[in-house]
């Protein structure tokens, strides 16, 4: 078992990697709280995980709220389902939420955890790629609103983070994809080597190679921690684990969120990002070329939709880096090294878009 631990004193918690950790009960019920657990799930995920988790808890637990599988569903409405479950089973203080699903069930258990009763514990078990290389670790949680994706939401971290890496093996491969775009991700932030690495093993790690990818979820959960433990509320660098999505979140509005998966929407912004990158002189044409490659070896979209550059602003200005008006882009100030800029020629960015299939108004 891969053992790590995201170190943020007081709210410090473990990140345990293996296959089979649902089951094995014994490891982590020293995270639970003292008064009983609510598993939140979906209807997916659900059939198939929740058998184990039951069995593997101490006793049974006080509620189990399955909600409806989706992005458009990661609601207030659906997070009071959780608070209504909750207060039906005379939930206190002292009650453990358990968050078994993809980043949608643990972005939204997390939330309910950080408001019932003014924050209680949970565990996160998450069961995509995504959410064990990315979002069970860092304790940001929340929903979407109508008007904006990830709009209401709290910082507040989990107990613990198990990662049955045996979950895998039932996650459609399109997904697998999708979560495999963060891994990249983590290359080009932080850590050059792992981009070789995943350049030699991009094969296995589609084939859903066990090894590959425990390392893979390893390794990301190994910079994640250490970005989040630098800067737990993103003050600053933080920020740098958002390398592509300014382009990629406008992909996904532009898209009404159905048609491109958030990884899938990553990848093509990340694609962009070095692409200005090198425009600014930041990135040689090899290395943008090196990513294509990478991408493409990966099975992931290289090419956004075609938008008017006027539509590509104004999404663009949704993000939440927007900082008195002015756009910040995380962008590649070296190969490995991600930064957060508000100072991006605006000819630059244009022949970005352009390059991207961006028309005129
Ligand atoms: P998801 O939770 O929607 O899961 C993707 C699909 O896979 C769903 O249909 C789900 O039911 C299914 N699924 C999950 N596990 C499965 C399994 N083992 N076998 C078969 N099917 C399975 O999507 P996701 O990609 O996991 O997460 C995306 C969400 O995460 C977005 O809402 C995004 O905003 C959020 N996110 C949060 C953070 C953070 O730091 N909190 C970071 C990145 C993304
Ligand atoms: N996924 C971005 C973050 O956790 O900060």
């Amino acid at each position: 078992m891969r053992i790590l631990d995201v170190a943020l004193a007081a709210r410090s918690y473990p990140i345990y990697i293996d296959s089979g950790l649902l089951a094995q009960g014994k490891l982590w019920q020293p995270h639970l709280g003292t008064g009983g657990t609510c598993i939140v799930t979906n209807e997916t995920v659900g059939p198939r995980y929740l058998p184990a988790l039951r069995t593997a808890l101490p006793a049974p637990p006080l509620a189990v709220v399955e909600l409806p599988d989706g992005e458009r569903h990661k609601t207030l409405a659906n997070v009071e389902r959780i608070f209504d479950a909750l207060m039906t089973a005379g939930a206190g203080r002292d009650v453990t939420l358990l968050a078994l699903g993809g980043g949608v069930v643990g972005d939204m258990a997390g939330f309910a955890a950080a408001c019932y009763q003014r924050g209680v514990r949970f565990l996160q078990f998450p069961t995509t790629l995504l959410a064990q290389v990315d979002s069970s670790v860092g304790g940001k949680t929340g929903v979407n609103h109508p008007l904006g994706k990830n709009m209401i939401g709290a910082f507040h971290q989990p107990a613990a983070v198990i990662i049955d890496t045996d979950t895998l093996a039932t996650l459609p491969a399109r997904e697998l994809r999708a979560g495999l775009a963060e891994v990249v991700k983590y290359g080009l932030i932080r850590e050059p080597a792992l981009f070789d690495w995943l350049e030699a093993h991009a094969g296995a790690l589609l084939a859903g190679d066990a090894e590959a990818l425990s390392h893979a979820i390893e390794t990301s959960c190994r910079i994640k921690a250490a970005v989040v433990a630098a800067d737990e509320r993103e003050a600053g660098e933080r920020a740098i684990l958002n390398l592509g999505h300014t382009f990629g979140h406008a992909i996904e509005a532009a898209t009404g969120y159905r048609a491109w998966l958030h990884g899938e929407a990553v990848a093509t912004g990340m694609l962009m990002a070095a692409d200005l990158s090198h425009r600014l002189g930041w990135l040689t044409a090899g290395h943008r070329h090196r990513l294509a490659q990478l991408l493409q070896a990966l099975d992931l979209p290289l090419s956004p939709p075609v938008l008017t550059l006027s539509r590509w602003h104004e999404l663009m200005g949704r993000d939440k880096k927007v900082l008195a008006g002015r756009l910040r882009l995380v962008l590649l100030r070296r190969w490995g090294h991600a930064i957060t800029t508000a100072d991006v020629e605006p000819a630059a960015l244009e022949a970005t878009l352009r390059a991207f299939g961006a028309t005129a108004d």
